[in-house]
């Protein structure tokens, strides 16, 4: 159990893990994203340049499944400890689904963007819902400035969302919590180390993370079986 006093504020960083037994594949796991496409082919800048259409039609995959899933219990129990602890928490999540708000999560921090969102690859217009899949021979959405339309997603080579939100609650957090994230994507897997001394740090998960070394506790297994019994709060 993970015990949550009154005066507690709470970090919680989440990956991919927490998605995958909504049947959303995970990145570097059996069947992971990157076992089958190759980063520099679709997540990246350079990929975005070189083929705008085959990011979109990897994107485009990407928005189906995640539409077609469903939270799980580890997205509600969040979603609860959010009812419980309001400004106390902070939910920082790696995930671009929309798994944590579909469960009922009020605030989440989205440092990789959001796969529901796109946006002008060229002008400043800010980013906008879009649900839609662009896949070939669809042409690439173009912004009315003549920019093309890209998705909302941070891509390796560039730099993550809300980075100034995140630094500060993990300078006020007393209790940090990741759950299914394999600890080896920059600045994510370094949140852990920036709260030694000052907080508690758990891990959650059916593996060990590479950044284990750093955590003060590890509870092993499945984030939809062990969330919804893992918080105490006084
Ligand atoms: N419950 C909890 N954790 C799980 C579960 C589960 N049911 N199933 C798998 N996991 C764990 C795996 O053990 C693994 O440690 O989830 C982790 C997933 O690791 P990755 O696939 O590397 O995903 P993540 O850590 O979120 O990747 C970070 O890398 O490619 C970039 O931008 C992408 O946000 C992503 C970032």
């Amino acid at each position: 159990m993970i015990q949550i006093a009154s005066s507690d504020r709470v970090f919680i960083l989440t990956g991919a893990g927490i998605s995958a037994e909504s049947g959303i594949p995970t990145f570097r796991g059996p069947g992971g994203l990157w076992r089958n496409h190759r980063v520099e082919e679709v997540a990246s800048p350079i990929a975005w340049r070189r083929d705008p259409r085959f990011v979109w039609e990897f994107y485009s995959m990407r928005r189906r499944l995640a539409a077609a899933a469903k939270p799980n219990d580890g997205h509600i129990a969040l979603a609860e400890l959010e009812k419980r602890l309001q400004d106390r928490l902070f939910l920082c999540t790696q995930n671009v689904d929309s798994l944590h708000e579909r469960a009922g999560a009020q605030r989440v921090i989205h440092m990789h963007g959001e796969l529901f969102k796109s946006r002008c690859d060229s002008c400043d217009r800010p980013p906008f819902p879009d649900d839609r899949t662009y896949e070939p021979p669809a042409p690439v959405p173009c912004c009315e400035c003549g920019g093309q339309i890209r998705p909302h997603i941070c891509w390796f080579g560039e730099m993550p969302y809300r980075l100034d939100e995140i630094a500060n609650a993990l300078d006020r957090c007393s209790i940090f919590i990741a759950i299914g994230t394999s600890g080896v994507v920059e600045p994510a897997a370094n949140f852990v180390a920036h709260t030694r001394g000052r907080a508690r740090s758990y891990y959650v998960g059916p593996e060990e993370p590479a950044n284990i070394a750093a955590f003060n506790e590890c509870f092993s297994g499945k984030a939809g079986d062990l969330l919804p019994s893992l918080f105490q709060l006084e």
